[in-house]
């Protein structure tokens, strides 16, 4: 199994883009951020019924898009119309889900790196992996995967070996970091609820980056950085500019 280092981080991610200021996982989200004074943005991937990788984060249309049931079953081609923005203002009207194409080059052009994490079906991991690998083939933009499911990080060792991995884990198991390096993971990404100065020394033992989700308080941030924390994910990149 490879063990890529991921690229040089920042010490703050845009969640979902600027989940706070724009709706999440569209363009006009990733262009916020970046306005707003991100580097790094995170983002959420699943593959539509004809295999394009697109952002959203449930696994169904209904909380964040004019359209409903699962994403899995749709078509690019029916998605395309869908209105992924009127949801969180008007406006957002119009705003459209993107492709994962559609947003690594929305991040060259701004100059943003990127955290890909993959959200695949049980069983749709290596679909999935296959079509990101491919989209980030030629893509120039600095950027590191990651996913909850050990299958969605064991194929992307074997389909882009070159790209870093971080292992997504929900709370922050004691044994995280080791299981993170087991799996040639660069780093590990924890809910930050869960952390404290122990746990945080007992993550990074093994060598992994420890990064946190979800940090909109400053104050949060500070103390998560001294205890060793790499990078918080945050869904308000405006307040962490002026903080930082
Ligand atoms: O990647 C950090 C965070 O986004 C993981 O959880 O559910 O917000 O995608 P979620
Ligand atoms: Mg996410």
């Amino acid at each position: 199994m490879s063990h890529p280092p991921h690229p040089p981080l920042p010490r703050w991610i845009g969640h979902r883009g600027a989940a706070e200021r724009a709706p999440e996982n569209t363009l006009a989200s990733l262009r916020r951020a970046a306005a707003d004074g991100a580097q790094w943005v995170e983002f959420d991937l699943r593959l539509t019924a004809d295999g394009r990788p697109v952002l959203l984060h449930d696994a169904t249309l209904e909380r964040t898009t004019n359209g409903c049931g699962p994403l899995a079953a749709q078509r690019w081609a029916d998605l395309r119309g869908l209105d992924a923005g009127s949801w969180f203002g008007h406006d957002f009207r119009g705003e459209a889900i993107p492709s994962l194409a559609q947003a690594l080059e929305c991040c060259a052009a701004l100059g943003l790196g990127a955290n890909l994490e993959l959200k695949a079906e049980a069983g749709g991991e290596d679909a999935l992996v296959a079509a990101v690998a491919e989209a980030l083939e030629k893509c120039q933009v600095p950027v590191i995967v990651s996913a909850f499911e050990i299958e969605a990080l064991e194929c992307a060792a074997r389909r882009m070996p070159k790209i870093a991995r971080g292992l997504l884990c929900h709370g922050a198991p004691i044994d995280a970091g080791h299981r993170a390096r087991a799996l040639g993971c660069a780093s590990v990404h924890v809910a930050e609820g869960a952390l404290d100065l122990e746990r945080s020394i007992a993550l990074r033992a093994d060598g992994a980056s420890l990064l946190a989700y979800t940090v909109n308080d400053c104050a949060r941030a500070r103390a998560l950085y001294e205890f060793g924390v790499a990078a918080v994910f945050t869904d308000d990149p405006a307040r962490f500019a002026a903080a930082f």
